[in-house]
């Protein structure tokens, strides 16, 4: 467990899988938290069970990552009811998977809108407030398939080697005023996400994972939590894996 108290985290996706545990972890190291999705229900339990394990204070913000006049909206709100922003997780992603010959380009554009764009526009957003502070982490949710490709996942591969991209010059631009900029990239993860997937590939999946098992959210959890936390406090520009040895 980290120490977060007096710090503020928003994480985006929060409602559930990965991001509700990353909420939960935070909470559980005393941090404030402003979760963002666009699930309320979801989101509603998420704060609940995030208050529970001792965040002292947790709020919902409903907007679409991939609308940029929300995310400075946001940010700008969750700084005038914390007093302060510290931790940017960004995790709300999506996939929609087809073969390069067939991909429509609306599923193209939603893809990299959610995934690589709305991580732009709030780090954007949240820059500003971390730079006066001159402090800030931030943890955006790669990919194994960021890194090695996936047939029949253009669009969602190519948004997560996107965003390693942004994250090491981000990494770069912002390290001056004492911001870190880091990512995790998971390999298979049993979330809402990948339940959602035929079992045939789940299967091919699971053959390429040498620990044997799949991930959970924890696991990941644990990991943006560390980065989040002043133990990485040396951390800049990493992309961490946390596949199980999918990819090496
Ligand atoms: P999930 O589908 O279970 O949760 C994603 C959350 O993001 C949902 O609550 C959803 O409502 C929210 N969301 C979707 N579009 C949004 C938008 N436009 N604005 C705000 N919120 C939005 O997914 P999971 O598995 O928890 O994944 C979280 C992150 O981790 C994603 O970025 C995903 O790409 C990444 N990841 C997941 C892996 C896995 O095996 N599950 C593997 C590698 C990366």
């Amino acid at each position: 467990m980290y120490d977060f108290k007096g710090k503020t985290a928003l994480i985006t996706g929060a409602a559930r899988g990965i991001g509700r545990a990353i909420a939960l972890e935070l909470a559980k190291g005393g941090a404030s938290l402003a979760l963002n999705d666009v699930n309320e229900a979801a989101a509603n339990e998420a704060i609940e069970l995030a208050t529970k394990a001792g965040s002292p204070k947790a709020r919902f913000y409903k907007f679409d990552v991939a609308d940029p006049a929300a995310c400075d909206k946001a940010v700008e709100a969750v700084v005038a009811d914390f007093g302060g922003l510290h931790i940017l997780v960004n995790n709300a992603g999506i996939s929609i998977d087809a073969l390069v010959m067939r991909f429509k380009d609306e599923d193209w554009k939603k893809v990299l809108d959610i995934n690589l764009t709305g991580a732009f526009y709030l780090t954007r957003s949240a820059c500003r407030p971390m730079m006066k502070q001159r402090s800030g982490a931030i943890v955006n949710l790669a990919s194994v398939v960021g890194e090695m490709g996936n047939a029949g996942q253009a669009a969602y591969s190519a948004s997560k080697g996107g965003l390693i991209a942004l994250t090491k010059t981000t990494a770069k631009e912002l390290a001056a005023r004492n911001i870190r900029v880091n990512a995790v990239a998971p390999g298979f993860i049993d979330t809402p996400m990948t339940q959602a997937l035929p079992e045939a590939a789940k299967a091919k999946m699971f053959e390429a994972i040498p620990l044997a098992r799949l991930g959970t959210p924890q696991d990941i959890a644990d990991c943006v939590a560390w980065l989040a936390s002043e133990k990485a406090s040396y951390v800049t520009g990493a992309v961490i894996k946390v596949n199980g040895g999918m990819y090496m």
